[in-house]
């Protein structure tokens, strides 16, 4: 490979994308995408040469360059990147000249980008659906491209429905028109330039509703008036992260809440989020995700990772905007107790991986390794630690912030590397040298576990969580407590407490019967504190969590919850053969994605992690 991305065919270094065009017709008896996709490049050589591009599982049925057909061969699949989709370019090109390659292609029923739902599987009953998820390296599933996050370029799509189907994409809509066959075709512009694992594509029968003035939610009809209420925030959120890193360049800030079966909280398409249906509280509490993936629109949307070993970069960062911009709608305190909530994600990861484990360093080698199962909290919560460890010993909020800003406005439409980012740190606090050199910088990136400075957090917010937490971990009488413990407790305060017992000596099913009784989590609607409940319950050796363990990794897909449920109930030998028969009862409506991990998580794989 000849781009210094290890999960890319892409040879950059002969030319590089500057331009896409989409011209795609969704078809829902096939499973398919149909159409072409024009490239432009800017080329590099003056030979004539080989362009690789990156594809899975497609079949390519012609490539042209002005009209000209040109030789192209596909190699054999590689087990985890797909395979390179090989090009003979014209052999009149000259470094100045303009390349510009037009690709007929066929998406296979199996696009690992994509899942297609039947009607029964949504929530309406009488459409089918389909959404995309391009990240990390599932782009080159739905177009031969450069799938890699150091090329960067605006796309122009035109999307051919059929009726009364509605097309989103991570861009802006320009219109519709009426197509023959009963089909609609959708036009977007997505101006700016983005990597390719920002391209998305959603199909469904979709309602909005108005949330902000440059913010719509979009959803079945179903869920779309709960979801308006849920994110009723917005608006104050992205105002915030502009406050901190400068103008929202994408226009709109539109929502999409997605069939349970979405595999992630959130997703920062460009101009339309993903969000997973689990975030529908009822109260706003589970909003972070928002935060979350409104700070993308800066780290990570305008400033890129240039590989996926860098993830960090965009997650780090973005966890650490997340919480600022949470920060300014309560208060510091609250910004420190959600880091310091973080920190157990973090825990879980490296108990997970196991501390010596090489994903669990902050800046991964992904030789040969699909990112998806490299993927953890660490880069988010390792990489938040990071920042908030520089914030403090670099003079506090006033002296960082403006760090931050500074940074997007240098690398904005662009990609970097870690060792960019840190060159540019060094250059923004030049008389902070001596400070900057006493961080451990090769701990921080290339040691596995836990990172080498944990930061005190306040614990105004955790305190009342931690002496709770204790007092059940230390109880002999379990008829001390009361339902009225809880009363002054915040949504994410009971989340902690649950999040503390977990990282704790497992429960004895009495402590289980116990807390019910009092608190009722059993009945909690919450999927953050379910999640926790009923991994405690597990851990607990407790039976009457077994059942609703199963509904709930059966009625969504968030990996998030999924793959630990899966996880805890296939350790225990009771529940485990539960566990497999409803997972492969479930396997074919599941997304690939969460299917493929959860069978690793199972050991039922050939392949083990
Ligand atoms: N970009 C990620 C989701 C992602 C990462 C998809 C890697 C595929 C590969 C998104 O912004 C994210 O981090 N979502 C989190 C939100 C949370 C940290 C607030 C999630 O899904 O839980
Ligand atoms: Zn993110």
């Amino acid at each position: 490979m000849t781009s210094n991305d290890p999960t890319s065919f892409a040879n950059t270094d002969v030319a590089v994308c500057t331009d896409m065009e989409l011209d795609w017709r969704i078809d829902f008896d096939s499973h398919t995408i149909t159409g072409s996709v024009t490239l432009k490049f800017d080329v590099n050589v003056d030979q004539p040469s080989i362009l690789s591009l990156d594809t899975r599982d497609t079949t390519v049925s012609k490539v042209t360059s002005e009209g000209e057909d040109l030789k192209f061969s596909i190699r054999d699949a590689h087990a985890k990147f797909g395979s390179a989709l090989d090009i003979q370019l014209p052999s009149n090109l000259k470094k100045t000249s303009d390349l510009c390659l037009v690709i007929s292609y066929t998406t296979s029923p199996n696009a690992s980008a994509l899942q297609w739902l039947k009607p029964e599987q949504t929530a309406g009953k009488t459409q089918p659906y389909l959404f995309s998820q391009c990240q990390a390296i599932h782009a080159r599933s739905i177009v031969p491209c450069q799938d890699t996050p150091s090329v960067k370029c605006p796309y122009r799509a035109k999307v051919t429905v059929k009726n009364p189907l509605v097309a989103l994409m991570s861009a802006v809509g320009e219109g519709t028109a009426p197509a023959k066959d009963d089909m609609t075709t959708y036009v977007f512009h997505q101006k700016i330039a983005i990597p390719s694992y920002l391209l998305a594509i959603v199909v469904g029968k979709l309602e909005k509703r108005y949330v902000g003035p440059r913010t719509d939610v979009w959803s079945e009809a179903e869920l779309v008036d709960k979801a308006q209420k849920e994110f009723g925030q917005t608006e104050k959120f992205i105002a915030a992260g502009e406050k901190l890193v400068g103008e929202y360049v994408w226009g709109r800030y539109d929502l999409l809440v997605l069939p349970p079966t979405f595999p992630f909280g959130g997703m920062e398409n460009p101009c339309l989020t993903f969000v997973t249906p689990t975030l529908l509280a009822g109260d706003g509490s589970l909003a972070n995700v928002i935060a979350h993936e409104i700070a993308h629109s800066w780290t990570g949307n305008l400033v890129t990772n240039n590989t996926w070993e860098h993830f960090w970069l965009n997650e780090g960062h973005t966890v650490f905007l997340e919480r600022k911009i949470m920060k300014s709608l309560t208060d510091e305190e609250n910004r420190q107790f959600l880091a310091q909530n973080g920190l157990k994600d973090l825990r879980a990861s490296v108990d997970t991986f196991g501390c010596d484990s090489p994903y669990t360093c902050l800046v991964p080698d992904l030789t040969d390794t699909d990112p998806d199962d490299a993927f953890s909290s660490v880069p988010y919560e390792k990489g938040h630690t990071l920042l908030f460890h520089l914030e403090e010993i670099l003079g506090g909020p006033a002296k960082f912030e403006p760090f931050l800003l500074a940074y997007i406005e240098n690398f904005k439409g662009r990609s970097l590397t870690t060792d960019q980012w840190k060159e540019f740190l060094y250059g923004f606090f030049p008389d902070q040298k001596s400070v900057l050199d006493s961080v451990d910088w090769k701990a921080w990136f290339t040691s596995p576990g836990m990172p080498p400075v944990i930061p005190e957090y306040d614990d105004t917010y955790s305190k009342a969580c931690t002496d709770l937490a204790n007092r059940w971990a230390t109880a002999t009488d379990l008829g001390q407590f009361k339902s009225s413990d809880l009363a002054n407790f915040t949504t994410w305060q009971q989340i902690d407490f649950l999040g503390q017992l977990v990282l704790k000596d497992p429960f004895t099913p009495a402590h289980m019967i116990a807390m019910d009784k009092v608190y009722e989590f059993s009945t909690s609607t919450n999927s953050e504190i379910a999640f926790r409940w009923l991994t405690l319950g597990i851990r607990a050796k407790y039976e009457p969590s077994i059942e609703p363990a199963l509904h709930m990794v059966t009625i969504q897909g968030r990996m998030k919850f999924t793959r630990p449920l899966y996880r805890s109930l296939g350790a225990w030998d009771v529940s485990r053969p539960r566990a497999i028969e409803t997972f492969e009862k479930n396997k074919p409506f599941m997304h690939s994605t969460t299917a493929a991990l959860v069978e690793k998580d199972l050991g039922l794989s050939k392949t083990k992690k």
